[in-house]
């Protein structure tokens, strides 16, 4: 089957006006237990909003959401490990709302999120974990560079079933 071409996205960074947007397009796409690892009922809007602030700065990292004709369609964010010792890593997560998947949304916040992690000054590598039967996913991490790791063993549980995680990484430094 053929794909739409790709939607003419608009990434920025988040703020907190943005976090309503963003807790309910999760929350639709974790309806759904395949991509995600939060409940519907885990997330949030004030935890996503003081998210949103926590990164709001920069300095530990970045929060994007992609904007359609006005409107959030997916969002993402890169954060730097707390500890000293792990602060040059840092983590993505990334979410395209449902009924926007496929139109290179994905991909286009997954780009500028990394180009976020290589003009820090301080991220030297990211990290991001996804689950192993998440093949688009796998597939959009591996185009722009990330490597497997590991494999974290029936990591997720949903039910009686159990999934592996696994971890990817891209060194951005130099
Ligand atoms: C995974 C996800 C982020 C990808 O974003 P997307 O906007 O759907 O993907 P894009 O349209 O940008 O495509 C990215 C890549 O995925 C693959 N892909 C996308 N749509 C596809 C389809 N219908 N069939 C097969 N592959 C497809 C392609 O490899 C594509 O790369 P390309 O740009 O070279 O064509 C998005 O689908 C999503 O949020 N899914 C639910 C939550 C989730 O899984 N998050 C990731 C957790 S680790």
């Amino acid at each position: 089957m053929s794909r739409p071409p790709p939607a003419p996205v608009v990434i920025r960074p988040a703020t907190a006006a943005d976090a309503v947007a963003c807790a309910a397009g999760a929350r639709q796409v974790a309806e759904t237990p395949r991509g995600i690892v939060s409940r519907p009922h885990e997330i949030r809007d004030n935890a996503v909003r003081d998210h949103i602030e926590a990164l709001a700065d920069g300095a530990r990292g970045a929060y994007l959401v992609a904007v359609l004709d006005g409107a959030v369609v997916g969002h993402a964010w890169l954060e730097r490990y707390g500890p000293e010792v792990t602060a040059h890593v840092a983590h993505l997560s990334l979410v395209v709302h449902e009924g926007f998947q496929g139109r290179g949304i994905g991909r286009a916040l997954f780009e500028a999120v990394v180009d976020r992690a290589r003009a820090h000054p301080a991220i030297e590598k990211l990290e991001l974990r996804v689950r192993a039967t998440n093949a688009r996913a796998r597939a959009l991490y591996a185009s722009v560079g990330f490597v497997d790791e590991g494999v974290f063993r029936r990591r997720i549980k949903l039910g009686d079933t159990y999934l592996d995680d696994v971890s990817m990484a891209l060194w951005v430094d130099g």
